[in-house]
């Protein structure tokens, strides 16, 4: 077997065998969805427990449906329902789920590190869904799935990320993933958003909008996460920021002709993506969503212990 991770905590751990086992494993995956019983007995009597103490729409449901399509037990803990806001630890929380015997808890959690500082403390598999603004592994298999789907390959493929770098775990996945994969990624955003280590990561980092998008085969597009800026203002209005970085039909005209746009929602409509591109032909935001519940499937399925496919 390839792969052979206990847990999934971030994409630097994953070889490029491995990354390519979960998007294989993810194509068969999307299949069971498209039937009419969405559901295969594969992960039965396995209990998951979601941990999700911070918001999230898509990525909390897509695990959860991922989870049941499996057929794996899923239990939610959500922050303001829990005992975190009664001021339990995490290490405490999740210690007490572990007593009821989950093979795997999948965190989201406002503090960088938080899912290796579990993954290391306790037995189950911990799948880490988003830390701070670490990382977001899932959200870049289903981002290099989505594409590779859309383009046929992923070598090769200039990839341009837009927007708030700073804040963005999406964004550090990306990169790492896409480059692995032997894409070519450029990045830009206003200065106070660009953080250092991008060039580090094999990112291209250009000046403007324009230059990120030249030539591109496919263009992500980053809300601004002002919630993880601290109450600091990095940029001037909303208004000023969708002039020079948010993406219309007029600034993707530089792209390849056959570009397409991503985004890994919530999407704030004219500021960093104007509606009529986000509804528009070019946009694969939907099918991303769509792929996000194949591609945990196969991450639940790989850590799981790899049961047979029925
Ligand atoms: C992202 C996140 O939470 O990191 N959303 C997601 O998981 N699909 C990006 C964001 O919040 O802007």
């Amino acid at each position: 077997m390839i792969f052979r991770q206990r847990h999934l905590l971030d994409i630097e751990s994953l070889s490029v065998e491995e990354l390519t086992a979960i998007l294989d494993l993810a194509d068969r995956f999307l299949e069971i969805s498209e039937r009419p019983i969405k559901k295969v007995p594969t992960l039965r009597g396995r209990t998951v427990v979601n941990v999700f103490l911070e918001p999230s729409t898509r990525t909390r449901v897509s695990f959860e449906i991922a989870e049941k399509r499996l057929s794996a037990d899923a239990v939610n803990v959500s922050g303001a329902g829990s005992s975190t806001s009664k001021g339990e630890t995490l290490l405490d929380t999740v210690r007490n789920l572990e007593a009821m015997s989950p093979q795997i808890v999948v965190l989201r959690h406002q503090e960088a590190g938080a899912a290796h500082f579990l993954a290391a403390r306790i037995d189950a598999a911990v799948v880490n869904a988003g830390d701070g603004a670490h990382a977001h592994p899932t959200q870049a298999l289903l981002d290099c799935a989505t594409l590779r789907r859309a383009k046929g390959r992923l070598a090769g493929l200039q990839v341009a990320i837009v927007g708030d770098l700073a804040h963005s775990r999406v964004a550090r996945s990306d990169i790492v993933a896409l480059r692995r994969l032997g894409a070519e990624v450029r990045v830009t955003g206003p200065r106070t958003m660009l953080p250092p280590g991008l060039a580090e990561l094999g990112a291209r980092v250009v000046p403007t909008l324009a230059a990120a998008v030249e030539g591109a085969d496919a263009v992500i597009m980053l809300r601004i996460q002002a919630e993880r800026a601290g109450g600091q203002c990095l940029f001037p209005s909303t208004r000023e920021y969708a002039r020079t970085f948010g993406l219309n039909a007029a600034a993707l005209a530089g792209a390849h002709p056959e570009a397409i746009v991503l985004h890994p929602g919530p999407i704030n409509r004219g500021v960093e993506l104007a509606p009529e591109l986000a509804d528009g032909p070019r946009s694969v935001i939907l099918e991303q969503v769509t792929y996000g519940v194949a591609v945990r499937m196969a991450v639940l399925y790989l850590l799981a212990g790899s049961p047979p496919v029925e």
